[in-house]
């Protein structure tokens, strides 16, 4: 059957159905709860989680078209997979049982991997998984997740976030794939074609969601869920593009931003809900309200003169799935609603159409058990390598003076700081737990970075520091120990967090990290330092002093062995910066900034600029040449280059393309990067890369807010070449 058809079997099936339907049904698809609404009391503990009559209630009385979120909020926490499987048939029973048998659609945050299944593969977060530059690497993590979603019986993926990170203070920076529009759309894409393949009614795929639509990554205080002020042109030209990769790339959800952009919430906004997201990207799928967020347009927002008024101005922007999620309330006044004619019954059937749409082409109605064995498709050692080699390729050698690495495995280390011992510190928030903090849940067989140095060197190994990332490292006993050691390892950093628990007041490192670090670098041992977290904390004094800065970001569950893998040279890192490190907390500009932020007194001077990232060996590229020295309008032009290992040791790199447009209309950034190739080379070895920029490459948004090619000159830059051609108009 080929696509078309199905789609159009699908279309009249979705017709039938909701020809079938009664309002309530109609609004009950629209309607999503959280588990507590049908959970016992502290479920989260509980063998039976589920209340079998406030399952019915949700099901049979209000018709709820989803369920979300693992038992219970707000001591949530991740669940043996054959509970999941357990509680996700019992749903599915119960709603077969109804009139028209509408399935559930039960949604998950597996950002990472399935974070709410215990000992599922927990993957490096999104911040590292830019850093892989490894679009491969980031479509297995979408197959693997996909797989680990579907064998716990849930259905439907609150994930990839496609946010553009440009404001490293927000607390949810690190579940983005950094500054770049391009590297963004490009790993996030490949995610969800693993995730969902072809056909995401298989068996082992599931619906993504792209999430959080739109600019909700941009506070200007930096704090989560506050004011975006984001003009047209920049929305167009750095905040939607992820989006439109996204949809392209099939997903069929979206998850809308919580906070507002220029005055008008993401949950109100129909320009963007509507005109931009149907309209122009051509989405046809349904969008998820996130947390809470139809009401707050009242009682946060003062928007709405009533949760009632709420509601209409949230579902008549666009919002077709309310994630209510505590209640029936969305549910009663949007029946109301729809009685008196405020909502019209057209805008509620389009809503469930997009709705039943996805359910069908997620194939749940057909699926009356678990859709996937356990056996052979969660925790696979397949699974478990390719986290292990997503890790080595997230992690970023900074600095590496006089080669003090790699280390010796005979050499004497002390190991100290907050975040040497503690796997909570590599994984972030959405691990096990929202905040990814309870570390006494995490898998006692995962390795910190302690223990895996441990592991790896029969040298002497001694550690100083707590057992929390809070409790205070006597500094005296750090310094003494160092004394007695050929070399330290300091791991600082952040804890874990997400959303507004992670706000912050400044980028700058906790003062109590910096005196350890400063009492440290006084005896003048050779340092090594390592961070964690996932915010790029303004560590500019001690990376001076150190001989080596390893950033790890969020490597995920198996970032311990991962960095004992690189400090130790059994690994050669290949990770790049996917965001400009910034060297003082208020200079943050990135890579892609306009002329004027790199002008006159202005400089673009991070501490570590974007794509920044060394090896044990060493590459060049060479040989930039052009396929033509100009093109038409409308044309592309094919790049070709070499990149050669130079030095002695099997390695490898991303080779980068970045174009600039030398003269225009609307002001351009210096450079941009258009396409990426990530290649394994052995000394010596040398490889030609092709890549073709596309008329999209060369395109800005122009004054009038469309986007358009200007004729002129262009620049390409790979590695210390350039290489010029011109668009001409005929
Ligand atoms: C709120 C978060 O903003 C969003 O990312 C998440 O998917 C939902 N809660 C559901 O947990």
């Amino acid at each position: 059957m080929s696509a078309q058809e199905a789609n159009e079997i699908i279309e009249d099936q979705v017709r039938t159905l909701l020809a079938q339907m009664t309002l309530e049904e109609k609004v009950g698809q629209m309607t999503q709860i959280d588990f507590s609404v049908i959970s016992v009391e502290n479920g989260q503990d509980a063998e039976n989680p589920i209340d079998p009559a406030k399952l019915e209630n949700a099901i049979f009385n209000h018709h709820v078209g989803s369920i979300l979120n693992t038992p219970t909020t707000p001591n949530n926490k991740a669940q043996p997979i054959q509970k999941w499987r357990h509680m996700t048939q019992t749903i599915r029973e119960l709603a077969a049982k109804t009139r028209l048998k509408i399935p559930v659609i039960y949604g998950i945050d597996a950002i990472h991997g399935a974070t709410y299944t215990q000992n599922s593969v927990l993957f490096p977060q999104a911040i590292s998984m830019a850093a892989t530059f490894n679009t491969e690497l980031s479509f297995k993590t979408g197959e693997i997740t996909a797989r680990e979603v579907k064998a716990s019986g849930l259905d439907w993926n609150f994930s990839p976030v496609m946010d553009i990170g440009r404001q490293p203070l927000w607390p949810r920076l690190w579940e983005t794939y950094g500054e770049d529009v391009h590297l963004s759309s490009a790993l996030g894409s490949a995610f969800i074609q693993g995730h969902q393949g072809d056909d995401f009614a298989q068996a082992d795929k599931a619906p993504t969601c792209l999430k959080h639509y739109v600019g909700y990554s941009y506070p200007l205080n930096g704090k989560d869920r506050s004011p975006a002020w984001i003009g047209e042109r920049a929305l167009r030209e750095y905040f939607l593009p992820s989006f439109a990769a996204g949809v392209k790339a099939g997903a069929p959800t979206v998850m809308i931003n919580s906070a507002e952009v220029d005055g008008i919430p993401g949950h109100a906004n129909y320009q963007y809900l509507t005109t931009i997201l149907r309209g122009e990207m051509g989405f046809k799928g349904f969008t998820v309200s996130d947390w809470e967020d139809i009401i707050r347009l009242y009682t946060r927002d003062k928007m709405a003169a009533s949760p009632r008024q709420a509601v209409k101005i949230a579902v008549m922007a666009g919002v077709d799935m309310s994630m209510v999620p505590f209640d029936f309330s969305f549910y009663d006044l949007l029946l109301d609603l729809a009685k008196t004619g405020e909502v019209p019954m057209s805008r509620i059937d389009e809503a469930v159409s997009r709705i039943l749409r996805v359910k069908y082409q997620s194939g749940l109605f057909d699926r009356t058990e678990p859709a996937l064995a356990v056996e052979g498709n969660f925790v696979t050692d397949e699974a478990v390598a390719v986290n292990r080699q997503a890790a080595r390729e997230a992690i970023v050698l900074a600095k590496n003076d006089r080669q003090i690495l790699p280390l010796s495995k005979q050499a004497s280390i002390l190991v100290t700081g907050p975040t040497a011992n503690l796997l909570s510190v590599m994984n972030g928030g959405w691990t096990i737990t929202w905040q990814g903090s309870k570390e006494e849940l995490y898998p006692q067989d995962k390795l910190t970075l302690l223990k895996a140095i441990q592991q790896k060197t029969s040298g002497k190994v001694t550690y100083v520091g707590g057992k929390n990332f809070s409790d205070e490292i006597n500094i005296e006993q750090a310094v003494n120990a160092a004394r007695q050691h050929d070399v330290v390892v300091l791991a600082l950093g952040e804890k874990p967090y997400t959303e507004t628990e992670g706000n912050i007041e400044s980028l700058n490192l906790d003062p109590l990290q910096l005196q350890l670090a400063r009492a440290i670098f006084e005896i003048g041992k050779p340092v090594v330092l390592i961070t964690f977290g996932g915010r790029p904390r303004i560590i500019t004094e001690i990376a001076d002093k150190a001989q080596a800065v390893v950033l790890g970001f969020l490597p995920g569950m198996e970032g311990g062995s991962a960095m004992a893998d690189i400090l130790f040279g059994d690994v050669n890192p290949s990770g790049k910066l996917p965001i400009s490190y910034p060297r003082q907390t208020n200079d943050v500009v990135p890579y892609d900034h306009k002329p004027l932020e790199a002008y006159e007194g202005n400089q673009y001077r991070p501490l570590y600029p974007f794509a920044h990232g060394l090896s044990y060996t060493s590459f060049a590229t060479n040989g930039l040449r052009l396929s033509t020295d100009q093109i038409e309008l409308g044309e592309s032009i094919d790049v070709t280059v070499n990149v050669k290992n130079t030095g002695a040791r099997t390695g490898k790199e991303a080779v980068l393309v970045y174009l600039h447009d030398a003269a225009a209309s609307v002001t351009r950034p210096v450079k941009q990067l258009k396409a990426f190739k990530k290649v394994e080379l052995a000394p010596g070895q040398e490889q030609s890369l092709q890549f073709t920029l596309t008329p999209q490459d060369m395109s800005l948004i122009g004054i009038d807010m469309q986007r358009v090619v200007e004729a002129g000159e262009f620049k390409v830059m790979v590695g210390h070449e350039t290489a010029e051609f011109k668009v001409v108009k005929h």
